[in-house]
């Protein structure tokens, strides 16, 4: 019989000639043996090798580089949040969406929340029977109440926070206006505040909180100063609450993403030029040379949330392109 590693090799070569890669797999999964005994039938799961993302059962979509992980290890846990409730503000576009999108396929049930109601139907519809929508504007000590109260008599209690909601808006020193360092520092800080501290009775012991920050935090880029600041505010966050929380095994992490191409670069800009030459401007700052996608900023959301970030708590995960690090 093959062991784990000669199988792994085996289906890769095959997978690379054949469509009906599933049942390869299966066939091949049922007879072989690790050194520790049987291999375990989520190893079916390791080998789905086009260079496009695949869909198994209908349900479950995988990509490459997990499949590369699981192929290494000969094993890896494709449910990763499986029973858990998970917030997730501003989960109904860009980085959020991608985050409930790819929380969902890891098991968790997830409560997504956003002002406009018809962009959080168009989510959820695209998300699955295991998520809740709830109308809400993290600025309003009234909704918050109403979202805690929802997820409270629906699900009871909830194991991740992921406090995404966020805005940006560009204006220099000279520039800026009151309203507009008071409309940043509400909803990106305020409101990442009084979120947590609202969810919190909720959460149950050994819970993930995670915040989303900015590479902007540590960057002096001209027309940020309100925005960054806010970002710095919600790294100290992170720090401040993780310190607090450690003792009821609830971990605080900031994720701050570079440039990801998101409907936020549109909606900080006032015409397409405008957005255009931002995207420009990030991409030639940004080492890697491209925009992030807001899957691979779920990606390290997912490592956050979950246990695969077990003895993290306090820290910064830095998905950028390496633009705050080359
Ligand atoms: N995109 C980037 O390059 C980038 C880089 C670093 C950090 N980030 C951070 O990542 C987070 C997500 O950004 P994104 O690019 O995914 O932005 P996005 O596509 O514009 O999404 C923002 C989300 O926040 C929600 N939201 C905004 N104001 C809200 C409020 N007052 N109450 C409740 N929900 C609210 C929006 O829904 P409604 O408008 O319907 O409320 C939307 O779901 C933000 O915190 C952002 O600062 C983004």
């Amino acid at each position: 019989m093959p062991k784990t590693g000669q199988l792994a090799h085996r289906i890769v070569g095959a997978a690379a000639h054949s469509s009906a890669v599933t049942r390869l797999l299966q066939r091949l999964s049922v007879s072989a043996e690790s050194d520790k005994g049987p291999v375990e039938g989520t190893f079916e799961l390791a080998v789905v090798f086009p260079l496009r993302p695949q869909k198994r059962s209908g349900k479950r979509e995988i990509n490459n580089v997990e499949t590369a992980g699981v192929c290494a290890s000969g094993r890896r846990d494709m449910n990763a949040l499986g029973g858990k409730t998970a917030v997730i503000t501003g989960g109904s576009s860009g980085i959020g969406l991608a985050t409930a999108r790819r929380f969902a396929a890891e098991g968790a049930h997830i409560y997504i929340v956003g002002r406009r109601q018809a962009e959080l139907e168009k989510a959820r519809a695209s998300l699955g029977k295991d998520v809740t929508a709830v109308q809400a504007d993290v600025t309003s000590a009234t909704d918050l109440d109403r979202l805690v109260h929802t997820v409270s008599s629906q699900s009871g209690a909830i194991d991740v926070i992921v406090a995404c909601a966020g805005f940006v808006e560009r204006a220099t020193l000279s520039s800026a206006s009151p309203e507009h360092f008071d409309k940043t520092f509400d909803l990106n800080a305020r409101g990442t505040f009084f979120t947590v501290q609202k969810l919190l009775p909720l959460m149950r012991d050994g819970g993930s909180i995670v915040l989303l920050s900015s590479g902007m935090s540590c960057l002096g880029i001209p027309g940020y100063g309100a925005y960054a600041a806010t970002k710095a505010a919600i790294r100290s966050f992170s720090r401040t609450w993780a310190a607090e929380l450690k003792g009821r095994g609830i971990r605080v992490n900031t994720l701050s993403p570079g440039p990801v191409d998101t409907p936020m670069i549109d909606s900080g800009t006032k015409t397409k030029e405008q957005a255009d030459a931002v995207r420009a401007m990030y991409v030639a700052m940004t080492p890697l040379g491209r925009l992030g996608r807001p899957e691979e900023i779920a990606s390290a959301a997912l490592f956050l949330a979950s246990n695969e970030s077990s003895f993290s708590t306090g820290i910064d995960v830095v998905a950028d392109g390496g633009v705050t690090q080359l």
